[in-house]
């Protein structure tokens, strides 16, 4: 879209309907991205907000409510008599409505015309589904019964993970949605897309000439990405019981990050370019020749009872809404390879988990060795150089070279080249949901996810879950506050790797020696 177009329609402004108005994400994520993108002046003052849910509600509770989500959790604080947060707050509308009730679309049109003429608001609209999926299609066909989607200006839907639990049924569910909505309408969510060195892992790769030259399986070898959580499922023992870490974070943030990774420079900037790319690895991903492949490649684990910082943490099975039987992974990890010309050979090494020691996602790209027998790797036993994306919760960039020790006589150790973007004062980067809000309002959708990518990572993942059905791959328990099973380090070992210590990781864990920072 032209920059002449995006203003356009940054100036026509949007009416947001939001499902899901009295949930976790709506006051944790969605409240406080909108008043950012307010305060940043992203969002013009052609804006106003429905919000949809079954509790009854008035409109000032409403409002109250997201005015103490807003102070809790957005980066800029309102005070709630401040003539600014009076004159945002009354963008925001309630309707209490039964999604299945098909009368209160139309109440809910009268309500968006309302606040369209009120705003000025030329007819744009965008629907945002913080709703559990089984309800996304019912929902697109009553929007459009209900007249939601007569209305001129744009329609696009905005939904939230999971899309699916297999590739049937993210199929059944994308078929449902496309009798309403066009692909180009649809905004599916990954919110890791929207984290801002994830975007960057394309920024450092192609704008920089000393990394795309060797950003290959001559150079590279092997990739390592951690998404590692503190948490346990806290209250969400329904929903992940039946989904599990692979369902949770592999088939979507993990295989993302591994497109991002691993993709061509894209002809063109553009959303479609650069998704037609992103496509191109997941076709390109490895499948398995049988259930003992995914034994051999897979590690899956459930946390025990243990104890973190001192506190005891009761087991995966002792959790609420949690089966005391299951047989849900809590932790996942694989060795993934990308059969295409730049990676044949190169292993991605991916992880995640509940209750570990440390919340952090990173992804270590290491470099290959310097042949054994040039003179200096053979007496120093050199490290090899890697390069690590902070993903969070600090974020930067970070180098790790060989050089002399200082005063020393010709002595090699590891030192780091540290960019830590998080440490800057006065950076406050913005948080994920910012990011992908703003691009579905300028209809963006570079970092959301099509439906090919969705189908292909679901295709991946279901020969994953069905080799596991199947009995193939023992759930190994590990207590929580560490690392996960042992498998997982030896899916590295018996290449001859081993996982880099990330953030956060506590000093006892970590095998590579303290570095000299420059
Ligand atoms: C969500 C998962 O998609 O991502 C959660 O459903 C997980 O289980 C969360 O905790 C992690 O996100 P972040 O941004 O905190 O790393």
């Amino acid at each position: 879209m032209s920059e002449v177009k995006k203003e356009a329609v940054r100036s026509e402004g949007a009416v947001f309907i939001l499902f899901g108005a009295t949930g976790d994400l709506a006051s944790r994520k969605l409240f406080p991205a909108i008043y950012s993108l307010y305060r940043e002046g992203k969002l013009s003052d052609k804006f106003a907000v429905v919000g949809v849910a079954r509790r009854p509600k008035t409109r000032e509770q409403f409002r109250s409510d997201v005015f103490h989500s807003i102070h809790e959790f957005a980066r800029y604080k309102g005070v709630e008599t401040d003539p600014e947060w009076i004159r945002f707050a009354e963008h925001f509308e309630y309707l209490s409505l039964d999604t299945n009730d098909t009368e209160g679309y139309g109440r809910l049109n009268a309500i968006t015309q309302e606040l369209e003429a009120k705003f000025d608001i030329a007819g744009n609209r965008l629907f945002y589904l913080a709703l559990a999926p089984n309800l996304f299609g019912s929902v697109a066909h009553n929007l459009k019964a209900g007249g939601l989607l007569d209305s001129l200006g744009y329609h696009r839907l905005v939904i939230e993970k999971p899309f699916g639990f297999d590739l049937a049924s993210a199929t059944e569910l994308n078929e449902e949605i496309r009798q309403v909505f066009h692909e180009e309408e649809i905004f599916r969510i990954d919110h890791y897309l929207g984290k801002e060195m994830v975007q960057n892992i394309n920024v450092i790769r192609f704008a920089n000439a000393m990394f795309e030259p060797l950003w290959n399986n001559k150079h590279i070898a092997n990739i390592q990405i951690t998404l590692s959580e503190t948490v346990g499922v806290e209250d969400r023992g329904g929903y992940y019981d039946h989904s599990g870490a692979l369902r949770d974070m592999g088939q979507n943030h993990m295989l993302q990050m591994v497109t991002m990774i691993a993709m061509e420079a894209p002809g063109r900037l553009l959303p479609e370019d650069i998704r037609d790319e992103k496509v191109k690895v997941l076709r390109a991903l490895r499948g398995f020749a049988g259930p003992e492949e995914v034994a051999k490649r897979v590690v899956r684990g459930q946390y025990a009872a243990g104890e973190m910082k001192g506190a005891k943490k009761k087991a995966y099975r002792e959790e609420d809404k949690v089966n005391p039987d299951s047989e849900t992974e809590t932790y996942y990890a694989a060795k993934l390879f990308v059969d295409n010309f730049r990676w044949a050979g190169v292993p991605f090494y991916v992880r995640t988990g509940k209750r570990l020691p440390a919340k952090t996602t990173e992804v270590v790209v290491e470099f290959k060795k310097i042949p054994d027998n040039v003179y200096l790797a053979k007496s120093q036993n050199l490290l090899p150089n890697l390069l690590v994306f902070r993903v969070s919760p600090l974020e930067g960039i970070y180098l790790k070279i060989n050089a002399m020790q200082p005063g020393s006589e010709g002595t090699v150790i590891p030192i780091a080249m540290d960019f830590c973007q998080s440490c800057q004062v006065g950076i406050n980067t913005p948080e994920a949901y910012e990011r992908l809000i703003y691009d579905a309002t300028r209809g963006d959708s570079t970092h959301f996810t099509r439906w090919d990518e969705v189908a292909l990572a679901w295709q991946f993942v279901d020969s994953i879950a069905s080799a596991w059905a199947q009995g193939s791959g023992e759930l190994l328990p590990y207590p929580a506050g560490t690392w996960g099973p042992e498998a997982a380090d030896r899916l590295l070992g018996e290449d001859g790797f081993h996982w880099w210590p990330v953030s956060g990781q506590e000093e006892s864990d970590v095998i590579w020696v303290a570095a000299t920072p420059m």
